[in-house]
This record gives structure tokens, sequence and C-alpha cells, in this order.
């Protein structure tokens, strides 16, 4: 029996990463999972940035499963970018994918729960709303409006049995973070942790996992930080 038992969840970002532990422990609890992703190798090719590539995604999940009930939106460019190289290009590049895609994702997926007034949406944030992290402005912005998003979309679908929360990891070992410079700071953060190791995908999976939960039904709107105690909420 897993907490997941006969739900269907889309989780996004779902090749690699913090999205394919999310996805493997979804699976484990009991859910179907659609894996989205702009790579090849998940159940969908989805580039969530792009209206119409989302409304298939979710078009197409309920066509073969019957009903969306939860949505994790984990897909994001992480990048690391100093102040004085961010320009404008740079800029709506970002945004495009990690504010546009939460909104896109948020927008079709709540239609289809709404059909059977049930829904548990989780959009992945990052602690860097609250530590203000240097090299990457445009992240940070972007992920401060994943946060308010979130809090302002749970108000409007409170009625309908949806709840929306976000999840905030800390620096985290994954393949994209790996193959970057931030891979330089992991020392550096463990310092600032309460719990000095390296944070690896699967430490922020059984977050979003109870959020997305049914007993999880009473929490609407909170951001849920999964950072071994770096930041304070
Ligand atoms: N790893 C960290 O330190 C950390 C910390 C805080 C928050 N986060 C957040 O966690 C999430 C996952 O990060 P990660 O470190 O696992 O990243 P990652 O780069 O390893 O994986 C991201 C995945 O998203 C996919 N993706 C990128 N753009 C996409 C698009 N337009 N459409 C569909 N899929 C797309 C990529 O192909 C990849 O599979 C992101 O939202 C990130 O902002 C990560």
């Amino acid at each position: 029996m897993g907490r997941l038992d006969n739900r269907v969840a889309i989780v996004t970002g779902a090749k690699q990463g913090i999205g394919k532990a999310v996805a493997d422990k979804l699976e484990a609890e009991g859910a179907t999972v659609v894996g989205a992703d702009i790579q090849e190798g998940a159940t969908l090719r989805v580039d969530v940035s792009q209206e119409d590539d989302v409304r298939r995604m979710v078009e197409e999940t309920v066509a073969r499963h019957g009903r969306l009930d939860v949505l994790v939106n984990v897909a994001a460019i992480v990048p690391f970018t100093p102040w004085d190289e961010i320009d404008f290009a740079e800029w709506r590049r970002i945004m495009s994918v990690n504010l546009d895609g939460t909104f896109l994702t948020n927008h079709y997926a709540q239609k289809a729960m709404r059909e059977n007034g049930y829904g548990r949406i989780v959009n992945v944030a990052s602690n860097v709303v609250l530590a203000g992290t240097p090299n990457l402005a445009h992240y940070v912005a972007s992920k401060g409006g994943v946060f308010a998003f979130t809090r302002a979309l749970a108000r409007e679908l409170g009625p309908h049995g949806i709840t929306v929360n976000s999840v905030a990891p800390g620096l985290t070992a994954s393949e994209g973070v790996l193959a970057s410079k931030h891979a330089e700071a992991f020392e550096f953060v463990q310092m600032l942790q309460a719990i000095p190791r390296r944070a690896v995908p699967a430490d922020i999976a059984p977050a979003v996992a109870f959020l997305a939960s049914e007993e999880a039904g009473w929490i609407t709107g909170q951001m849920l930080v999964a950072d071994g105690g770096h930041t304070h909420n």
C-alpha cells in the first residue's frame, strides 16, 4: 500500500537530478508517473516554456491514464552567470523556462484536476529565495516568482480541492549542478548547514512526496525548505 496508489502524476524535468528522484519516489509510493523532459528518454518530450507542448502533455496524460491528480513542476535551468554577464536575452532565457514554465504547467494541470475536484501541485523553488545567492540573480528572481505564484494560486484553487505548495531545495548534487561551477560551492555550503554533508536528489524527493499525498490536504500555499538546515524560512 503506497500513499499514492491509483494516483496519476506528471513530473517535469524527470530525466535527471531532482526530477528523476521525485519520479522514482512517487512511483515507489504507488503513483503512475508521466515523466516529461526536454531531453529524450522521459515518457514525454516536452519543453515547458512552449504552450503547445504543455497543453499536449496534460491532454496525453489524461487520454492515457484517465485523470491527473499530481503535478510536480521540477524542470528549470540552473545557470551560473555573474551579474555583469546577465543581459536581457539571458534574463528572458531563464524566465521563459523557470517562470513561464511554472505558469503553463500549473495552468493546464489545474484545469484537468478541477474536473475531479482534487489535485496536488508541487512547484520546486529554491532556498536561494531566502539566501539571495550571488551569480544567478535572474534565477533567484525566477524562483522568487515561483514561491509567490504558488502562494497566490493556493488561494485561488483551495475551493476546488487542489493544494499548491513549493519545495525549496538547497545546493544538491544533481547532474546539472555537478557539471557546473556551482559544484565548487559544496564545501562552503556544508559549513552553513546544520547537517554537514552533501545533499543528493533523493534527499529532496520525500518532501515532495508528502506534499503530493492526500494526507497533506490541510497544507497549502507553503514553501517547505529541504536544505539540511542551511537557511531559515
Ligand atoms: N540542484 C540544486 O542545487 C538545486 C537547488 C535548489 C533548487 N533546485 C531546483 O531543482 C530543480 C531540479 O534541478 P536539478 O539540479 O536536478 O537540475 P538538472 O539540470 O540536473 O535537471 C533539470 C532537468 O530539467 C530538464 N529541463 C530543462 N529545461 C527544460 C525545459 N524547457 N522543458 C522541460 N525540461 C527541461 C533538463 O533536461 C533536466 O532533465 C530545478 O527546479 C532547480 O531550480 C536545484
